[in-house]
């Protein structure tokens, strides 16, 4: 069954529906170069039928691997970045408690789960150095080129604390490699410390893999079911493959919808949540939505924001700045459990009128008065919304995306699949680092 709905009354003042279903002969056209491999950046398709192509060996083989660390690990740490970071951390924080790493390991029934590589920074890693402490730890080290600095300078200093605690032959116990199946220093490593390694398919790009071992494995670890969380995206697959037309294809609606205001000057678009669960998600969104589509000088730019918190803080740029944005709210219909406001005797804080009022009731009265006000204000936007909170509804939202974001990158005439641009600071860090090949800084 579907998991998502999209609202688009409040985009209809600003983008008449004619104009929206003059985009279909063109979305007809793009849909059948993403399904034929005729389209730009055709040898990265593999995530276009991932969901309906794992097979039940694959998932029993990281579901495997999973169990061993739930069991054996008191922590474990997922080391990556960009499209080897994100897809894990969207699905945990999504689907986990906002406190998961304050429960006790019984409460969770598997290790804490932490993130590195994501950044050099040395406080970053040595804060996590105290918070492991001298308790059990295993790592995934996760990069499909095998050469990405940041993970490899985090695995590096892991490693060598992995090493002198359980020495060589224990630490290759807890380490965990997923990479590519035969490039890159990490995959050379692997072969010859002889790690347990999964394979990340060549056909598949960083920030189309959350759906391969790249993000099964440390979504498995958080004791998330990954059958369901596929099956999630194989239902939005098949809804996505069955035809292009609009009125069924939602995932195409949005991509019109988005390119249409592009094309009206609307060049900056704000995904805004009121649940603080769906922080990740917006995170690992604008990762696709800004890598796929930032190039060529073309390209929406992807931000996020969390309400109410940030009505507080950037509600005000949104209602009353710069013209330039649209806005598309990611909403959960209903969460996994329900709190009450309270009832009190004498009303001091003046809140008895919510009294017996669930916070769903609440929360969703201010994404609605939050919509008005801006489309009020000339805010173009929409709203998608998730049924709730579990991994077929997340899996069916993660598929969504990337058909969604191909899209999109097709009618702006870019190739979505792949990053130029990310290798500019690379060539230069490298020679400021005198990195063997790159000359001096
Ligand atoms: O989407 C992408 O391809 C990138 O964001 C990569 O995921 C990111 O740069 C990390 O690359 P790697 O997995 O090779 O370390």
């Amino acid at each position: 069954m579907t998991a998502i709905t999209l609202d688009y009354d409040h985009i209809q003042p600003f983008l008449p529906q004619k104009e929206i279903l003059a985009l279909q002969p063109e979305i007809d056209t793009l849909h059948a170069a993403l399904e034929n491999g005729t389209g730009a950046g055709a040898d990265y398709l593999g995530w276009l039928h991932l969901p309906s192509q794992i097979t039940k060996e694959q998932l029993s083989d990281i579901e495997q691997t999973a169990k061993h660390i739930r069991a054996h690990c008191d922590v474990f740490v997922s080391i990556g970045i960009g499209g080897s970071y994100l897809g894990a951390r969207a699905a945990t924080s999504f689907l986990g408690s906002t406190f998961e790493n304050q429960l006790t390991k019984d409460q969770r029934g598997g290790p804490e789960i932490h993130f590195a590589g994501q950044n050099l920074s040395s406080d970053y890693h040595a804060d996590l150095f105290d918070v492991i402490g001298d308790r059990d730890v295993c790592l995934n080290v996760i990069s499909k080129s095998g050469t990405t600095t940041e993970p490899a300078v985090a695995f590096r200093l892991l490693k060598e604390m992995l090493e002198k605690r359980y020495g060589k032959p224990g630490a290759k116990k807890r380490i965990v490699v997923t990479t590519d199946q035969a490039k890159g220093a990490l995959k050379t490593l692997a072969d010859e410390e002889g790690y347990k390694t999964f394979v990340i398919p060549d056909d598949v790009g960083g920030r189309y893999s959350v759906l391969t071992p790249v993000g099964l494995l440390p979504i498995a670890v958080a004791g998330i079911d990954i059958r369901e969380l596929v099956e999630g995206a194989k239902t939005a697959e098949s809804v996505a493959s069955a035809g292009a037309a609009m009125e069924k294809n939602l995932a195409y609606l949005y991509a019109g919808i988005r390119h249409l205001l592009y094309q009206k000057g609307k060049t900056l678009e704000v995904l805004a949540s009121f649940h603080p669960s769906m922080a990740y998600v917006m995170e690992w969104w604008k990762q696709l939505a800004g890598e796929s589509e930032g190039k060529e000088q073309k390209g929406i730019f992807p931000a996020s924001v969390l309400y109410t918190a940030d009505l507080h803080s950037m509600g005000q740029w949104v209602q009353e700045g710069n013209r330039i944005l649209f806005e598309t709210f990611l909403n959960v219909k209903t969460s996994n459990r329900q709190l009450k406001v309270p009832a009190f005797e004498n009303d001091d804080d003046g809140l008895n009128y919510l009294a017996g009022k669930t916070l769903d009731f609440v929360n969703d009265k201010a994404y609605q008065g939050t919509a008005m006000a801006h489309r009020e204000g000339d805010v173009p936007n929409m709203t998608l919304t998730l049924k709730d909170r579990t991994p077929d509804s997340l899996g069916q939202l993660f598929y969504f995306f990337e058909r969604a974001i191909a899209m999109t990158g097709y009618l702006m005439q870019v190739n979505p699949f792949d990053q130029p641009g990310v290798e500019f600071y690379k060539k230069n860090m490298f020679t400021l680092l005198n990195k063997p090949g790159y000359g001096k800084g």
